[in-house]
């Protein structure tokens, strides 16, 4: 998420750069200037020494710190401000007019007592993209009564925007855009800062009447658009990511000026609004990512000096109206992510003789190429989106276009090879390509290296390929083949890869054993997926300490030998799968230094041994998922790695969000509005059947150690895990009672506690699991009758055969004098170990050492640790 919010804002930086920082061009040096005044040179250079100079406060590729070269030695030219760099004087007065530092790498706050507000002749200041240091804007900007330009846009101001703003009444343009968190220390988050309320909005549309350029991008306005036919001479809007809410009002068709309207991501709902007929000089006009509804208008097509439309992530309906093939100026075009439909012949947009970008996807549109697609060509195109648009085939005009950057066909008909033309297109400028999902079988190419040189993401999941791995240039970021019909070994020359972050050859039929490199491709890679392969041999050492690996899932292949000890030092590690295949190994107390790790499992392999408590404290706080089964581990059950499961304990109830684990790819600041995301996807076994998990619930939290020979009893304590949903004991040699406490596990669904040697009667309180899909306590030595009603009365006699001492319903037996078996919920003394003792305090000073509120939940544990019932927490 984090990350996404990156890209975006690199984004709106290029985007804002192109479109409000012209002006700064303007503020060139005159060649005769006049000298500068005393008073203002002074208070030129105590604005200068009031910030610390800072390279990271700017952004890299412009970053210049002009006021280095200020000097102020008297009879030196120097001393002459009028010349300094970014400094324009009045040719007349020598009053400093103009003040430009954008980028020059200021970092600090700023006030009113400023001497900046000094210069009370400016007529244009741009202070845009330094580093203000979450300062306010100050309220004594209100006294440059003549400025006519104003940015002070990517520049980290916080908090209100001051009502002096509107004081300003000569503007003609206002920059106050992208006022986010800069990454300056690495850190990730990034967020709006600034604010600017309804009622200074509309005092600054009733004052700033002179307007033209009016930038409020990232600012969070959070409010209905208000009336702005004010401004009547505006050229350019930019209310991008604004918070705003309500429809498009119909008033901006008085703006009949505007060239440039930026009303994306926001919330905005309702139809467009027909006075936008009257804006017949845009050429930008976008208003994707909000909740538009309705067709798209086809007076659009009367919009001829339109460059740029883009409307997708909307929610328009119908179809694409014939008349956008007059917009012969257009070079981007976007509808995609609405639901649109019907069918619509490509041939139109061959009249569009400058287009670059051209997005469709994600609607219910069904996409005809005709005949002229057989030789056209669009001389500047650059990027297709065209995923699930109903294609039968490559669209032919593509063999001729030699400078395509991004194509994205996936999730359609197409059927058999890659066209042999492919590997002749675009060699140089293919960045992207994305053909997953389709019914692809093949590559016609001469060399098993893949033509495109600098290609940086290739997608072919989920198509019939057969043959070699194709081999990815070394500019590969992101490689994904999975789940197609892949033979052969992993091609050692995939090592040079070095900027690979995303490797999934999941689901195809490779063998051979692992490279030894393939971990060491850099630090850069996060996802390593090779699950359901033939791969044997060992598992390669795969980390390094500055690893970056996220996910390894090497599941379902022939690796065998003992597991690599430097996966401990894999410390970002989150999933780690290493399931079915023929490991022989203890059990990995090393697992203890990867505090990120949410899921573990070594299902049907060989690991052995009693697993002992772990040496040094540990804690594993996001742990959701831990797969023990179908091995030969002995001893007792390894409850000081489940209560180490955090995670769980704080979970008590169920919210269906998914967890958005994406990597995105840095495509060089291009097309870092479309980030691209790896959707981490997980087999889990529950229930007796392997389900694949697409996403994983952020919530789901599973314990199997079924199919071992555990021996010992199941602690009470277990009751702690209260977000747990699925617990599979079965299959092991465990003796004493069911604990009650197993009712604290509200959400649980599946419960099998089968073919053991559990003793006892089964607690009246498992009644109490409501969301209880399956339980099997099948093949034990339980006595008594079988608790009735809720939950427990809906499962039949399987959950509860072969128990010779069980009794009632479901089972043919009826308890003969059922008043001699009371429910074990008080009766039963539980014989609490020391050592059990030891563990539950061992995890109280663990849940206060990490700050989490568990501590308290345990607190109240201890106090009732003789029964842990749920009538106690
Ligand atoms: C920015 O503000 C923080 C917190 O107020 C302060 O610690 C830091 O020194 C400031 N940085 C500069 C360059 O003024
Ligand atoms: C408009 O600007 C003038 C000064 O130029 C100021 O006195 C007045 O209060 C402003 N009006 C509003 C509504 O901000
Ligand atoms: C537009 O300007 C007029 C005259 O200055 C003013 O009376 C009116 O309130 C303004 N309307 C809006 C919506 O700001
Ligand atoms: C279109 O703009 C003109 C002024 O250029 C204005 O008079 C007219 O009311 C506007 N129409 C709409 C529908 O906004
Ligand atoms: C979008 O609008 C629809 C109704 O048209 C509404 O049901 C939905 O909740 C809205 N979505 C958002 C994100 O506001
Ligand atoms: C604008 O578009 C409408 C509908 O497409 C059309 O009827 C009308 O003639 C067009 N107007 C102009 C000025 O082109
Ligand atoms: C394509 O071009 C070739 C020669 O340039 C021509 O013979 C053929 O008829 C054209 N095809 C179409 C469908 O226009
Ligand atoms: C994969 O290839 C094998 C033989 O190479 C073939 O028998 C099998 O049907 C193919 N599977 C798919 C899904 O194409
Ligand atoms: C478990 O251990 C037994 C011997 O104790 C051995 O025969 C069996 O193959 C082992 N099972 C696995 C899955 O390694
Ligand atoms: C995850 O992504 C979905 C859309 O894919 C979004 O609705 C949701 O808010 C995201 N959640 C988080 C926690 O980022």
């Amino acid at each position: 998420m984090a990350g996404w919010l990156l890209s975006l804002r690199s984004f709106l930086i290029l985007l804002c750069l192109s479109k409000f920082l012209v002006f700064l061009e303007l503020v060139v040096a005159n060649a005769m200037q006049p000298s500068c005044h005393d008073n203002e040179r002074s208070a030129l250079l105590q604005f200068k020494q009031s910030f610390i100079i800072d390279e990271l406060a700017s952004d890299p590729h412009a970053a210049y710190p002009k006021v280095l070269h200020w000097r102020n030695q008297e009879g030196d030219q120097g001393s002459n401000c009028c010349l300094w760099d970014g400094v324009e004087c009045d040719e007349k007065t020598g009053r400093v007019i103009g003040l430009d530092l954008s980028s020059s790498c200021f970092h600090g706050p700023i006030s009113s007592s400023s001497s900046l507000f000094r210069l009370v002749h400016l007529r244009r200041l741009n202070l845009a993209d330094n580093h203000f240091n979450f300062s306010r804007i100050p309220a004594a900007i209100g006294r440059f009564s003549a400025i006519t330009h104003l940015s002070l846009s990517l520049s980290v101001f916080s908090g209100q925007i001051p009502l002096e703003i509107s004081y300003l009444s000569k503007l003609s343009s206002l920059d106050l855009s992208l006022n986010v968190d800069k990454p300056i220390k690495k850190s990730l988050v990034t967020q709006k800062l600034l604010q600017l309320q309804l009622s200074n909005f509309k005092s600054l549309v009733q004052n700033l009447t002179h307007l033209e350029e009016l930038g409020l991008g990232a600012v969070d306005i959070l409010s209905t658009v208000p009336d702005l036919s004010n401004l009547s001479s505006l050229t350019d809007l930019f209310l991008r990511d604004c918070g705003l809410s309500g429809p498009i009002p119909s008033s901006l068709g008085f703006l009949s000026k505007l060239e440039f309207l930026d009303l994306g991501l926001n919330r905005l709902n309702g139809y467009i609004p027909s006075s936008l007929q009257n804006l017949t000089r845009l050429d930008t006009l976008r208003l994707d990512s909000n909740n538009i509804t309705g067709p798209i208008p086809s007076w659009l097509g009367n919009h001829t000096h339109l460059l740029e439309l883009e409307l997708k992530n909307n929610e328009l309906i119908g179809s694409v109206p014939q008349s956008l093939s007059r917009l012969m100026n257009l070079r981007a075009l976007s509808l995609a992510a609405n639901n649109l439909e019907g069918t619509l012949e490509f041939d139109m947009f061959f009249s569009m003789k400058n287009l670059i970008y051209l997005y469709l996807s994600g609607n219910k549109l069904s996409l005809l190429f005709g005949k002229r697609n057989v030789n056209a060509t669009l001389s500047k195109f650059k990027g297709l989106r065209l995923s699930t648009c109903n294609l039968i085939e490559f669209p032919d005009f593509l063999r001729y276009q030699n400078e395509l950057e991004l194509l994205d066909l996936s999730n359609n008909k197409i059927h058999g090879g890659i066209p042999e033309w492919m590997s002749n297109t675009s060699l140089e400028t293919l960045l992207f390509i994305r053909l997953s999902g389709n019914f692809l079988t093949s590559f016609h190419r001469s060399s098993s290296m893949l033509p495109w040189v600098n290609l940086r993401v290739l997608d072919l999941n989920s198509n019939m390929l057969q043959g070699q791995v194709p081999l990815p240039p070394s500019s590969i970021t992101y490689y994904d083949v999975s789940h197609n019909n892949l033979t052969g070994e992993i091609p050692l020359l995939m090592c040079n890869s070095s900027s690979l972050q995303v490797l999934d050859l999941s689901s195809n039929n490779l063998d051979g054993t692992v490279p030894q490199c393939l971990g060491g491709f850099s630090d850069s890679v996060s996802v390593l997926n090779l699950r359901r392969n033939s791969f044997h041999g060992i598992i390669p050492e795969t980390c390094s300490p500055t690893s970056n690996l996220r996910m390894v899932d090497f599941g379902h292949n022939q690796f065998h030998g003992q597991l690599p000890r430097s996966l401990a030092t894999c410390v970002m590690l989150e999933y780690l799968d290493l399931s079915n295949n023929k490991l022989i190994d203890v059990f990995p107390t090393w697992l203890a230094t990867l505090h990120m790790l949410k899921l573990f499992s070594i299902r049907k392999n060989g690991f052995y041994g009693v697993i002992g408590k772990p040496e040094e404290q540990f804690e594993l706080p996001n742990l959701r998922v831990i797969d023990l089964s179908y091995n030969n581990f002995t001893g007792e059950l390894p409850f000081a790695y489940v209560f180490a499961m955090n995670a769980v304990k704080l979970t008590d109830n169920k919210h269906l969000s998914y967890e958005n684990t994406t990597e995105i790819i840095d495509m060089k600041g291009k097309y870092s509005d479309i980030p691209y995301e790896y959707d981490y996807s997980i087999t889990i076994a529950a229930k007796g059947v392997e389900r694949n998990y697409e996403k994983i619930l952020e919530v789901f939290a599973f314990i199997d150690f079924s199919s071992n020979k555990f021996s010992g009893e199941i602690t009470e304590l277990i009751g702690i895990l209260k977000g747990l949903d699925s617990l599979n004991f079965s299959n092991n040699m465990l003796t004493g009672h069911i604990p009650p406490s197993l009712c604290n596990l509200l959400v649980l669904e599946s419960l099998d506690l089968s073919h053991n040697k559990l003793s006892g009667g089964i607690p009246q309180q498992l009644t109490q699991l409501t969301f209880l899909e399956s339980l099997d306590v099948s093949h034990n030595e339980l006595t008594g009758p079988i608790p009735q009603g809720q939950q427990l009365s809906t499962f039949d006699s399987s959950s509860f055969a072969d128990n010779p001492g069980l009794c009632g319903k479901p089972l043919a037996n009826k308890c003969e004098n059922p008043n001699a078996f009371l429910p074990p919920s008080s009766a039963v003394d539980y014989d609490d170990s020391e050592s059990q003792v030891e563990f539950l305090w061992f995890f109280v000073v663990m849940g206060y050492a990490s700050g989490l509120v568990v501590g308290v939940v345990l607190g109240s544990s201890v106090i009732t640790k003789r029964h842990l019932g749920c009538y106690f927490n």
